[in-house]
Formats: C-alpha cells, structure tokens, sequence
C-alpha cells in the first residue's frame, strides 16, 4: 500500500467574510488553490466577539455544498425554507445549496471563544439544480473512536476504516452524498500516530488547526504547520504524526468531479452562462 506524501501546502491567509467575521481561508484564496470536489477551506477562531458578533446576514448559494463545523460557540442557522438550526459546540451542518437557499448564520453568544469551520464541496453538475437540502447534526450523532495507542477521532462524513482487522469501520451522520467525501476531525496526544486507508483515487488533504504534523511514512515524512492545508499526494492510505506536543486536525477527502468549475461570489457553475443565469435568477427572485 502505498502511503500518500504531503504534495502542496497552502497556508492560510487572514480574510474577512459575512458582516466583517475575520478567518483564515486556506482553499479556496485563488482559483487555483482548490483540491477538486473541495472549492473552499474557512477557519474562524476568535475570543473577541467584534470579530465575529454580526455574523453572516443573509446571503445566497447555489450549485455546491456548504459544511459548517463548529469546535466553540453557537450559531443561529435560518433558510428560506423555513429551517431553524442551532449550531452548538461540536455539531455540524451539512446544507445542500443545489439551485438555490438564502440563508443567515448569526453567533447566539456575546462573548466567548467563537471557533470553527466553513468548508464548500462541489457538486457534479447533473446535481447543481436539484432541490436545496439542510441538515443539522448535533455533536451527540458524531461518534468518537478512540484509536490505539492514544488519540481520538469523530467521524461527520463517510466512514472511518477498522484498524488492522476485520471490524465494520465506523459510519458518520452524513453518507450519500454523491462525491463520497470523508470528514473527519482527529486529536492526537504527543508522539501518537492516525493511519488511515482512503480509496486510491480521491483526492484528500489535512489541515491542523492545533499544533504541527509530520505526514507521511518513513523517510518521506513532512512537517505541516497549525493553519495549513496539506494537500496529499495519491496513494492507498494516509499517515500523520502528532510532531511536538499534542495536535488536532482536519481530514479531508472525496471523489473528485473532473468538470469546469466557475464561481462567481456564492455561486459555483459549470459555464459562465449558467453564472449569468444564477445572478439574473438572483436578481429577480428566481433562485429557489
Ligand atoms: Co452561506
């Protein structure tokens, strides 16, 4: 089995988005720093609640996926549809904009440590105008595997393998969805050691949000940085080392689509004819 190898680093760069929230977006900065189906990487971690109090006000999407993910705080998610989501500590959101949703995320707290994720997953193009779809998961549905020899790992999307032997592998909330995406979040003590198979041809990448990695095997280990996408190279299964101290980390993996992407702001297409199609739907009411 061969092991992947750290390939390409993004680093994250400061940005702000929504009504003024400060993150660090990793993928997703330029159009060239995608990992196909993955558009976008956010990190939002702040303790001073002008960084972050006024949120997102409403806003439109269409043609992917938005994945929020929170580790501290407490967000307010409300659609058109009528959806009313509590997004608490530890719980995801899992919406599929499809043709369209316009949605507001606004914090619930006025103070406090507000910290979390905003990743965006393509979808294939015979999916970018179906129905919009929302789901919330609260952080009890996420289950947590403890791994050998110290660590643990919550699994939202996909399914993590057994280790080593023939058990089931463990299934998260979200499944089905049509680019097979794994989402897992990964705490490693110091010293310890997350081995992992993925399927050879999905394209996957890490990103520590606390402390450094060394990823990969043997004498091709790398060390990767707190706030940087560790896009990997392709193999049968992936290796990560918590280097110094303890760390906590993002793995990212899916099917890639192999289809033209093109975004304008909050709406990824195919063409920029179905763009200009998406902004004029926008503009005369017609995105839903
Ligand atoms: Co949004």
């Amino acid at each position: 089995m061969t092991t992947r190898k750290l390939q390409q680093v993004i680093r994250s760069l400061p940005t702000s988005d929504g009504a003024g929230v400060k993150l660090r977006r990793s993928l997703g900065q330029a159009p060239g720093l995608r990992l196909d189906p993955f558009l976008m990487l956010d990190e939002f971690s702040s303790e001073n609640a002008d960084d972050y109090i006024a949120g997102f006000p409403e806003h439109p999407h269409r043609g992917f996926e938005t994945v929020t993910y929170m580790l501290d705080g407490h967000m307010l998610h409300q659609d058109h549809l009528g959806n009313r989501g509590d997004l608490r500590s530890g719980g995801a959101q899992w919406m599929t904009a499809g043709r369209g949703i316009i949605h507001s995320e606004i914090p619930q707290q006025q103070s406090g440590r507000m910290r979390g994720f905003q990743l965006w997953i393509n979808l294939p193009a015979r999916e970018k105008m179906k129905p919009a779809a929302y789901r919330d998961v609260q952080p009890e549905e996420i289950p947590l595997v403890t791994i050998a020899g110290g660590g643990a790992v919550r699994v939202i999307a996909g399914a993590l393998a057994a280790a080593g032997d023939s058990q089931e592998g463990v299934r998260g909330p979200i499944q089905g969805i049509s680019t097979e995406p794994l989402f897992v979040d990964v705490r490693l003590p110091a010293g310890a050691r997350f081995a992992q198979p993925l399927p050879a041809g999905h394209n996957a990448f890490v990103y520590p949000y606390e402390g450094q990695l060394g990823v990969g095997a043997g004498d091709q280990i790398r060390a990767l940085a707190a706030h940087e996408a560790g896009v990997l190279s392709g193999g049968e299964r992936v290796e990560v080392r918590a280097e110094d101290g303890a760390a906590a980390f993002l793995l990212l993996a899916a099917r890639p689509l192999r289809e033209p992407v093109v975004q304008y702001g909050p709406f990824v297409m195919n063409s920029r004819d179905e763009i200009e199609q998406a902004i004029l739907d926008y503009q005369h009411g017609r995105l839903l």
